[in-house]
């Protein structure tokens, strides 16, 4: 097998977390100590409001802090709004855009999510763009399809391929405790690095990743994480709680 990046291992705590919840990421960062930070490289996202704390409470542990959206714009009239450069100075490094949460209930467009990418890209913010199939899209045989249009409308040609990372996550997975089969994942996640490498092209391909999301819990992070073009891990309710999040990471494939 070809070497793989280091695993990229990323919670995505969805509407959920209170100051409270801090101690959650207190743990995380004792738990990521130096054998676990050569196998993954960690990263929380919690709700916007957290982002400023956690990111200090985080400080000297090598553990990342995210958001899980961001408009499009630097600055402005739009009330209720964060932008990219709001949320890389209160402390975080990247940014989901497009998962299909915001897809469904917000109506984001692939345009919209590819304007989100770049903003994140222009705040120096690492965005994670998600891209994932419906039950009946899979049902219908469409997957690969459907993948193939939502790359190709939300991934920015122009992004460097170590700045910018792809999340599968199959909606029908989400919070479901359904996975597709390891060998539908093969399939995606090789079909989506094929894809990278015509809208990024082949130079830095290497290390570029996919991460797989969608129901990861540790009783089946290894054998998702051992596959050869799964990258990582996108993780829900599996993040909120560190002893589950810190056991996702530590089933990551030793560096070879
Ligand atoms: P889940 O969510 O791990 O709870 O299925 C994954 C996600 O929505 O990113």
């Amino acid at each position: 097998m070809p070497a793989k990046p280091r695993s990229l291992i990323v919670g995505n705590w969805k509407m959920n977390g209170l100051r409270s919840s801090l101690v959650e990421i207190a743990h995380m960062a004792r738990g990521y100590d130096s054998k676990l930070r050569r196998a993954c490289e960690f990263i929380v996202c919690p709700p916007a409001t957290l982002v400023y704390f956690a990111a200090k409470e985080a400080l000297g542990s090598h553990i990342g802090i995210g958001a899980q959206d961001c408009h499009i714009e630097a600055s402005g009239a739009f009330t209720g709004e964060v932008s990219a450069e709001m949320l890389a100075d209160s402390g975080a490094t990247t940014v989901i855009v497009g998962h299909s949460e915001r897809r469904s209930y917000s109506a984001e467009t692939d345009g919209d999510v590819k304007s989100k990418a770049l903003a994140a890209l222009r705040a120096g913010l690492m965005p994670i763009i998600c891209v994932g199939e419906t039950n009946s899209d899979r049902e219908g045989g469409h997957t690969l399809a459907v993948i193939k249009r939502q790359l190709s409308g939300s991934v920015p040609g122009s992004a460097d391929s170590e700045t910018l990372v792809v999340a599968y996550e199959p909606i029908w997975a989400i919070g479901t405790g359904l996975t597709p089969t390891l060998a539908d994942i093969a399939e995606v996640h090789r079909f989506i690095h094929r894809e990278l490498n015509a809208i990024l092209g082949s130079h830095g391909a290497a290390l570029r990743r996919v991460l797989y999301g969608g129901s990861v819990k540790p009783s089946n992070a290894r054998e998702i994480l051992a596959l050869e073009h799964v990258d990582g891990a996108l993780v829900g309710g599996a993040s909120l709680k560190a002893e589950d999040f810190l056991a996702i990471a530590r089933a990551a494939p030793a560096p070879h």
